[in-house]
């Protein structure tokens, strides 16, 4: 049996977090042996917005690439590869820029959104505006059915379809129109109980040392009305709570909930166990991205022969492409 196709993606614009992983990556590794799965950096997207600082993006790039595999990404199940190294994207991109209008671009709700949200940066730019029309040309080159990606994606996935549906009423029917694979995984909330993100500067990066984590977790805001150990609390109120729900093991949850609301145990034994469980759940993780930062060969290695496999799809694909455009 043929297995449909998943492609995803994540911008090469900072480091991997505790969020990505649980929320994104983690996913990705479960449906690797259901699908003939691609996953990529999407280095050329971080440049729309981060053109002012490439070097951030090539240590980005380096940083996603080793907690793709130590999260469990398996090149040899997977097609792995970096946006930039795959330049078929870049050609899709430019023939689906001729058929997409600016109307359809301009309605996304991120482009406004960023542009307030990065206000000192000037995203004014062709290619910030482009932006959906790249991230169809990454799905649509492999012809992909299903792409794994969170709510906040679905408007960029929209646009895709349409770009595909009008890119197939043109010419002639090539590109199925790729669906969302919404699978529901917790939100992770960050330090300070908003969502776990960079630019809030609350998250736990993957690259964070042991001692980082833990001095992260202890200092972490709880319920504001414990002021004492001997006050009372509501669990709710505690972002190290939403933590435990995610890391922690029924018994722990139920033990820190009574103890907080009884006050039988203080921020810190609730804290120390939450500490504990996402140790175990990172531990892996930091041993095989201690091994794969001192091999800079097998990374590039597996970068290399992901992008060749990846281009050998996308070239097939462009062969149609330039043949009903008339540009073979
Ligand atoms: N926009 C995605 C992000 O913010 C990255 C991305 C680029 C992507 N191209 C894609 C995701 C194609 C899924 C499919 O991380």
């Amino acid at each position: 049996m043929v297995k449909d196709r998943v492609l995803s993606g994540m911008q090469a614009s900072g480091k991997v977090h505790l969020g990505n992983l649980v929320g994104a990556l983690k996913n990705w590794v479960d449906l690797q042996d259901r699908y003939d799965c691609f996953y990529f950096i999407a280095d050329w997207h971080a440049l729309t917005t981060g053109y002012a600082n490439p070097a951030a993006i090539k240590e980005s790039t380096k940083d996603l690439l080793i907690n793709f595999i130590a999260a469990g990404l398996d090149p040899e199940k997977s097609t792995i590869f970096i946006q930039s190294m795959v330049p078929q994207h870049a050609e899709l991109h430019l023939l689906l820029s001729m058929i997409t209008p600016l109307s359809w671009l301009e309605r996304v709700p991120t482009y406004k959104e960023k542009q307030v949200e990065l206000k000192e940066r000037d995203l004014s730019t062709y290619g910030f505006l482009g932006y959906p029309v790249l991230q169809t040309s990454d799905i649509i080159i492999y012809r992909a059915k299903r792409v794994p990606v969170g709510i906040d994606q679905m408007p960029h996935l929209e646009i895709s379809r349409e770009i595909a549906r009008k890119f197939n009423f043109q010419y002639r029917e090539v590109f199925p129109e790729p669906e969302g694979l919404l699978t529901e995984f917790p939100k992770v909330p960050g330090l300070d109980g908003r969502k776990m993100s960079k630019s809030y500067d609350n998250a736990i990066y993957l690259s964070d040392t042991p001692e980082v984590v833990d001095q992260k977790i202890r200092t972490m805001m709880t319920d504001p009305a414990r002021k004492r150990k001997t006050d009372v609390g509501d669990p709710e109120l505690s972002p190290v709570f939403h933590l435990h729900k995610i890391f922690s093991s029924s018994e722990e949850i139920e033990y820190c909930t009574h103890g907080c609301r009884t006050a039988a145990i203080g921020c810190i034994e609730c804290k120390k166990i939450l500490i504990k469980n996402v140790f175990t759940y990172l531990e892996p993780i930091w041993k095989r991205r201690a091994e794969l930062i001192d091999n800079p060969d097998e990374l590039y290695a597996v970068a290399k022969k992901g992008s060749e496999k990846a281009a050998v799809v996308a070239e097939e694909t462009m062969k149609i492409v330039r043949e009903v455009m008339g540009l073979a």
